[in-house]
Order: structure tokens, then C-alpha cells, then sequence
């Protein structure tokens, strides 16, 4: 009886751990809110629609012009967040975008690029990591499901040990600080934000397949509105981002765990379709950091 309600407690406490270890993260977003408490519309206007008293925002972009939204404040470490749903039918030459990025010259910048596809062909997601003004960093990967049937969620980790990207849960890139070997790292205060808008002259095929202008308007949907991150004024990045005080520093976010670490080696064996780590044409010697951030 005692050893039944111990084995009770005992589970009870594991479970009471899952759930609390899942809202921690995952849940890490919040869609109850507003757009207008951290973001604003930065171009196109009149092609962006708030829905759902601004827990939901509509981007889209015609023959006339595409759109964007950017965070009111910059950043210096956080745990950024976005749940996007994609343009669904046809959708080739149509680039969704959700980023950060720092202003100025020299300027350092974390992509996740989105490259829309014919209708039935899988979209590309298209990662970019621009550290002081140079980029040229692009992986590609395939997703596991389809992006335009439903939201799913989108994230950026940045402290100061390693940059993660995750599609749901699932690290997809990792870049480290590996500036003790001379790689360089991010190191200026970054804005959130995110765009639709014409990329037909690269985005498809290298560029060879093109917007087709009569499914217009294209329209991708966004949620998840709070932001987890250190807000910094100024270029440069404030000391205090680097606290361990923001749960995102925590060494438990310092590197991957073992099973973060098997998802993110099992993205790369089986659904990433380009790295230029090992493109040999563009890079017969890989950058530096290729050694470091498997
Ligand atoms: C990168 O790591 C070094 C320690 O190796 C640290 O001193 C530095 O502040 C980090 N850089 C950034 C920009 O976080
Ligand atoms: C979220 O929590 C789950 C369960 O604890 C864990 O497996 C996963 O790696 C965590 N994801 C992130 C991004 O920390
Ligand atoms: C563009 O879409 C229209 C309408 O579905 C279709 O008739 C046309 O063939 C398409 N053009 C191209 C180049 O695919």
C-alpha cells in the first residue's frame, strides 16, 4: 500500500516535470499577445492585415508590393520566437522571412528564409547566419511536414555560447561562439523581424522558376507576439544580456543536450539538401567555424 503510493508520488512527479518541461518551452510562446505591444508594421502598409484583435497578423504581397514588420526595441540575448503559417497553392518565387538582424555597417543577421515552391513541390527553408557584415552561410534543409497547412513554430536561441535555430522543437543549425579559435560571433544589438515578399530572380530553381502573379495576393499568417529577450539600447550589445538572471543563458542553453544533439545530427543526415560547409566549388577549404558547429 505504502509502495503503491510511493510508485504514485513518484510518477505523479515525473508527469507534474513533462508538463512543466513542455510549457517551458514549447509554450516559451504566447499567443494571447498583441502584435502592437512589441511590434509594429515597418513597409507595405497597407498589405498587412491585424487579426484577431492583433494576435494574428496577415502579410501579403501583389504585383504592387510585399510587406514587413519589425520589433519596436533591439535585442542583446533571447530565446526569439515565431509560429507561421506559409502561402499555400503555388507560391514559387514568394520568400517568407523571419529573422534578426542588427542596423548599420558590418551588420550581423540570423535568417530563417522560407522559399515558396509550385503547387505539390516542397518549400526550402533556407537558414543565413551574417556575422559582422558577412554572410554567405546558407544551409537548406526540406521540412518534415507541410508549412502552408498549418502554424508551426519557429525559433531563434542567441546567448553567449551558441546561436540555435529550431523548427518545433528540433534544432536545425547550430552556431557557436568560437571566438576563442577565431571564429566570429554576432556581437551588435538585433531587431526581430519578418517579411513576404518577391524574391523570383533567386528563391525557386536558382531563380529559373518565377512568380506567378495571377495567384495573387500570396498571404502568410503570424502568431506569437511576446518576445523572450534582453533589450539593449544602443549598437552594441548591453553586459547585463550576457546574466545568467535570463533563463536563456542558463548553461542548460549553453550546448545541446544528448537528445537535442541526436534530433539536430538526424536533421542533417536526412533532410538537409545543401551546406555550403561542404560545397566545395564556393569553398574548397570550409570556413572555419564548418570544424565547429556539428
Ligand atoms: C564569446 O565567448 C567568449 C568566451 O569564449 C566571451 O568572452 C565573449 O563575450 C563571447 N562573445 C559574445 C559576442 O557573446
Ligand atoms: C523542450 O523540452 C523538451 C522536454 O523537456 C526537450 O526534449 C526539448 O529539447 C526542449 N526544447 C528546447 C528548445 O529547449
Ligand atoms: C499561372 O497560373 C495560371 C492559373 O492557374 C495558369 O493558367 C498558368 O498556366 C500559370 N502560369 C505558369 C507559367 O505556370
Amino acid at each position: 500500500m505504502l509502495m503503491d503510493f510511493y510508485v504514485l508520488s513518484v510518477f505523479a512527479f515525473l508527469l507534474l516535470g513533462r508538463v512543466l518541461a513542455t510549457t517551458r518551452n514549447t509554450s516559451n510562446v504566447d499567443t494571447d499577445v498583441s502584435f502592437d505591444q512589441f511590434y509594429q508594421v515597418t513597409w507595405g502598409y497597407d498589405h498587412v492585415l491585424s487579426l484577431n484583435q492583433g494576435r494574428e497578423i496577415q502579410l501579403s504581397m501583389d504585383k504592387s508590393s510585399g510587406s514587413g514588420f519589425g520589433s519596436k526595441q533591439s535585442y542583446g540575448s533571447g530565446f526569439f520566437h515565431m509560429r507561421i503559417k506559409l502561402p499555400d497553392k503555388d507560391s514559387a518565387g514568394v520568400v517568407t522571412a523571419y529573422y534578426l538582424t542588427s542596423n548599420g555597417g558590418e551588420h550581423d543577421e540570423l535568417d530563417f528564409e522560407f522559399l515558396g515552391n509550385r503547387e505539390g513541390k516542397p518549400i526550402t527553408l533556407q537558414t543565413n547566419v551574417f556575422v559582422h557584415g558577412y554572410g554567405n552561410r546558407e544551409q537548406r534543409i526540406r521540412l518534415w511536414f507541410d508549412p502552408t497547412a498549418d502554424f508551426h513554430n519557429y525559433q531563434i536561441l542567441w546567448n553567449q555560447r551558441q546561436i540555435v535555430f529550431y523548427v518545433d522543437d528540433i534544432p536545425i543549425r547550430v552556431f557557436k561562439n568560437n571566438t576563442n579559435v577565431g571564429v566570429a560571433y554576432t556581437s551588435h544589438a538585433m531587431q526581430v523581424q519578418a517579411s513576404l515578399w518577391d524574391g523570383d530572380d533567386w528563391a525557386t530553381d536558382g531563380g529559373q522558376t518565377k512568380t506567378n502573379w495571377s495567384h495573387a495576393p500570396f498571404v502568410a499568417h503570424f502568431q506569437g507576439f511576446d518576445i523572450n529577450g534582453c533589450q539593449t539600447q544602443g549598437p552594441g550589445i548591453d553586459q547585463n544580456c550576457y546574466n545568467s538572471g535570463y533563463w536563456w543563458n542558463a548553461q542548460k542553453y549553453w550546448e545541446l543536450d544528448a537528445d537535442q544533439q541526436n534530433k539536430y545530427e538526424n536533421v542533417r543526415k536526412s533532410y538537409m539538401t545543401y551546406d555550403y560547409c561542404t560545397d566545395k566549388g564556393r569553398y574548397p577549404v570550409p570556413p572555419a567555424e564548418c570544424l565547429y558547429n556539428m
